[in-house]
């Protein structure tokens, strides 16, 4: 968990100091006083840059050469602190320090600070391309499973070096057949790794949502493995050789898995209402949230982007019980302190702080938060 953030040049929040931060944290304020921008600025201590794709470069203050962001990241349950600091600059260079050691992968970063984010872009989850849906089951799958990255890095490198060969119109069959053999072997590994953690989530995913929507009944997630459901990849590799040879590259394999939701039925995407689909996405990212709470992993935390909007106050209000159930952190965001303020159970105490024009001040007792610099 966070107990402190220094955030430095993100976009309208220039010099901004939070202390005292608490296992549910609010940020209210009015349309463009920088309640992104906190979100932002934890999102790039947590993953080394933005949550909108390819917009790193607006992350950076107009005017300024790079940002940073500081945190105290405490582990549960001991004493130790860890201090991790992200730096970018418009220039693209990424600076990295966890413990006070410089790290040169996002991977160290992203394992010490598991991030879900819930905003307006995660519908995305339901309604866009399969490459959505594979990036959050691997990042699931990323975070019980060690041997995972490694893995993937393999496929990845077959995969490449299989389309090279298919790319090129004269075949060296020979080479050809040893690619296709590590390329099964890597793919079968990555199903599996990636079977075993989908049969945890389906069931915590039914279950988080016999809650937030016990209307929904009929829902059920499925996962698709990206080739014939019968065949072990190296078999379908075969029998898919010829349509790779004449369109030169790899069609099968785990580069085209998906997970598909379904209601009654009917494609979730398709026939679900927004706030329903909104309730959805809720699931999924609460379900693997839970998965990820352990000893050995620590909890994620939650950065969850204007909740109310497209949904009422009791699906609202249900959405905050569980995520407070979690043994996470959430940084939350909303336009009136009373849209979220009273939606927690008994017994949580949530930290309200009030965004001004890209500076904060706690809301509600204690001593301030934050001295806008
Ligand atoms: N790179 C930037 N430099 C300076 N200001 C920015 C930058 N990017 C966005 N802003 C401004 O920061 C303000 C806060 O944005 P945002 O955090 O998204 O507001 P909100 O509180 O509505 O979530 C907006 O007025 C936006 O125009
Ligand atoms: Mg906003």
């Amino acid at each position: 968990m966070l107990t402190q953030l220094q955030i430095h040049n993100v976009r309208n929040l220039e010099q901004v100091t939070l202390q005292g931060l608490a296992r549910i944290n609010i940020f209210f304020g009015a349309n463009g006083s920088g309640k992104t921008s906190i979100l932002e600025a934890v999102h790039m201590l947590g993953m080394a840059k933005s949550f909108r794709p390819g917009a790193t470069r607006t992350l950076v203050t107009h005017g300024r050469q790079d940002c940073t962001v500081y945190g105290v990241a405490a582990e549960g349950g001991t004493r130790s602190r860890i201090p991790v600091a992200v730096r970018r600059s418009m220039a693209g260079e990424v600076q990295i320090k966890l413990g006070g050691q410089v790290v040169r992968s996002v991977a160290e970063l992203v394992e010490q600070l598991p991030l879900q984010v819930l905003n307006a872009a995660s519908f995305e989850l339901l309604t866009g391309s399969p490459a959505a849906r594979r990036q959050f089951l691997n990042w699931g799958v990323f975070h019980v499973e060690h041997r995972f990255f490694a893995e993937w890095q393999r496929f990845q490198r077959c995969l490449k070096q299989r389309n090279k060969l298919l790319r090129h119109g004269k075949l060296d069959h020979s080479e050809l057949t040893v690619w296709t053999r590590e390329l099964a072997d890597s793919g079968d590994r990555i199903h599996e790794f990636r079977l075993q953690y989908f049969e945890m989530l389906a069931p915590s995913f039914r279950a988080i949502m016999s809650r937030l929507a016990p209307s929904l009944q009929e829902l059920e997630l499925r996962y698709r493995k990206g080739w014939e459901k019968s065949l072990s990849y190296r078999e379908a590799l075969e029998a898919g050789l010829p349509a790779d040879v004449e369109q030169g590259y790899t069609h099968i394999g785990p580069q085209r898995a998906d997970l598909k939701v379904t209601s009654s039925g009917y494609s979730a995407a398709e026939t679900l209402s927004r706030g329903q689909q909104k309730l959805v996405v809720c699931g999924l990212k609460l379900a693997q949230g839970r998965l990820i709470a352990g000893p050995r992993q620590g909890s994620c935390v939650y950065l969850v982007d204007d909740l109310p909007a497209e949904l009422d106050q009791r699906h609202c209000a249900l959405v905050c019980e569980a995520l407070a159930e979690l043994e996470s952190q959430v940084f939350i965001t909303c336009v009136a302190k009373t849209d979220l303020e009273a939606m927690w159970p008994p017994g949580t105490k949530p930290a309200l702080f009030h965004v001004e024009q890209g500076s904060l001040s706690e809301a509600l007792g204690g001593e301030p938060a934050a001295l806008p610099g």
